[in-house]
């Protein structure tokens, strides 16, 4: 056991504890128990009184571990308690290519992991990822960036799908299955000799179909398969709106529904910029909300991968950060809300298709949906994007 492992980077290994900061701590001690324990061997036991981000409180006020007034105390707290609280969270990311590596670039950054492992087909492409990424790693956290095969993801509690052919322009996402869908199967194979208790992410295209795909393939419940779906989309809307509006997209509330693609759905009637209708917002900051500048953003928010892929061949930045906050909700159980798509049991009287709604994440994955109000006409498109799904799911012999 490592005596000095910082708690946000400590690796979950073989053994049960670890320690969190300190030194000189030996012996196991659980916190999660009750106990903050002095690195003095005279030390009173300190009771345990509960943690904010990454900090530990005791009764006496002391905060461990990571941060440096904790020089006289040291925690030991259990690795299941570590996870619950985010401290370790391995992430494995499959397909290396741009958008695996954007996606490893951005969690590096961000340290919501405290390892990340690339795989690819491509040896010495994730090879050069990893060492790259990792060279920027010291200017921002201190997550462990490597790439390794399937054994290497062995305790990896969230696994990132990037593999596969990316779009050719004028391809549409549905195009794309027929070259994406063999590899998958083969991949989940894998990854559930090493890692059957990580929650899977989908991010390759047709992500709504590889979404379902991997559902049925890896036997999981569907709560733990999770596709990328709409988040994208979703952050263009939410860009489009609130540039539009005068607001930061942060405080844009808006979904895109349904299939990441063509027959998407956004969902104005609910749209919100801080509690207000964005209506209200634009009666407010005096700008018209009509049908032309609606048609504008919708066009907006549903090419704008084409018009990305025309002039730079790839999307991958956008998508990189958004499964970046993706790890962060799971690794933090943070119940934070993202248009994701998953197997949903009845979508507007369709069945069993995998298509986003926003929904809560945390450290199980899908905690709940949270389907919006719509119009009748949002119900109607939503429906038939459920449908289209549906339809080429059905055509799949899965
Ligand atoms: N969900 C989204 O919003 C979104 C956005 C952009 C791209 N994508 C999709 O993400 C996927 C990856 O796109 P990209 O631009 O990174 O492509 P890319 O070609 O740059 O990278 C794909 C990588 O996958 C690897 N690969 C292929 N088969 C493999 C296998 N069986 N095992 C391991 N690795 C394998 C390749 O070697 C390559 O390095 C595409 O399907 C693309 O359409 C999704």
């Amino acid at each position: 056991m490592a005596l000095d492992a910082q708690v946000s980077f400590v690796e979950y290994g073989e053994s049960e504890y670890v320690i969190a900061k300190g030194s000189g701590v030996a012996g196991k001690q659980l916190i999660d128990t009750g106990d903050c324990r002095t690195t003095r061997p005279s030390g009173t036991p300190h009771r345990f009184t509960g943690h904010r981000e990454l900090c530990i409180f005791c009764e006496a006020g002391h905060r461990s571990p990571g941060l440096p007034s904790t020089a006289s105390h040291a925690v030991l707290i259990s690795a299941p308690l570590q996870i619950k609280m985010g401290f370790i969270v391995k992430v494995g990311i499959i397909g290396a290519g741009m958008v695996g590596s954007a996606a490893a670039y951005a969690i590096a950054l961000m340290g919501h992991a405290s390892s990340i492992v690339l795989v690819d087909l491509n040896q010495a492409l994730a090879n050069a990822q990893a060492e790259d990424i990792s060279h920027a790693v010291p200017f921002a956290s201190a997550t462990r960036v490597s790439a390794g095969s399937y054994d290497d993801l062995k305790g990896a509690r969230i696994i990132i799908l990037a593999a596969g052919a990316s779009q050719k322009p004028g391809e549409t996402r549905l195009q794309l299955l027929s070259r994406n869908a063999s590899i998958i199967g083969g991949i989940v194979s894998e990854i559930q000799r090493v890692a059957p208790d990580a929650i899977l992410i989908a991010a390759a295209n047709p992500v709504d179909i590889v979404t379902q795909i991997v559902t049925r393939v890896s036997g999981l419940p569907s709560t733990r398969v999770i596709g990328s779906g709409t988040i994208l989309d979703t952050a263009r809307f939410r860009t489009l709106l609130g540039r539009y509006l005068g607001v930061s997209p942060f405080s844009v509330h808006a979904y895109v529904l349904g299939e990441h693609g063509d027959s998407e759905v956004l969902a104005w009637s609910s749209a919100r910029a801080g509690a207000l209708t964005i209506d209200k917002v634009a009666a407010q900051v005096n700008v018209p909300l009509n049908d032309e500048v609606r048609a504008r953003i919708d066009d907006g928010v549903r090419n704008a991968a084409y018009t990305i892929i025309n002039g730079k061949g790839a999307t991958y930045f956008g998508i990189g950060a958004g499964l970046a906050r993706l790890v962060e909700a799971i690794g933090r159980n943070q119940h934070a809300v993202f248009s994701v798509s998953m197997v949903t049991e009845n979508v507007e009287g369709v069945r069993d298709v995998a298509l986003s709604i926003p929904r809560a994440l945390g450290s199980d994955g899908v905690v709940t949906d949270l389907v919006p109000e719509l119009a009748p006409e949002e119900h109607e498109a939503l429906r038939k994007s459920a449908e289209i799904l549906k339809a080429q799911v059905d055509t799949l012999e899965l």
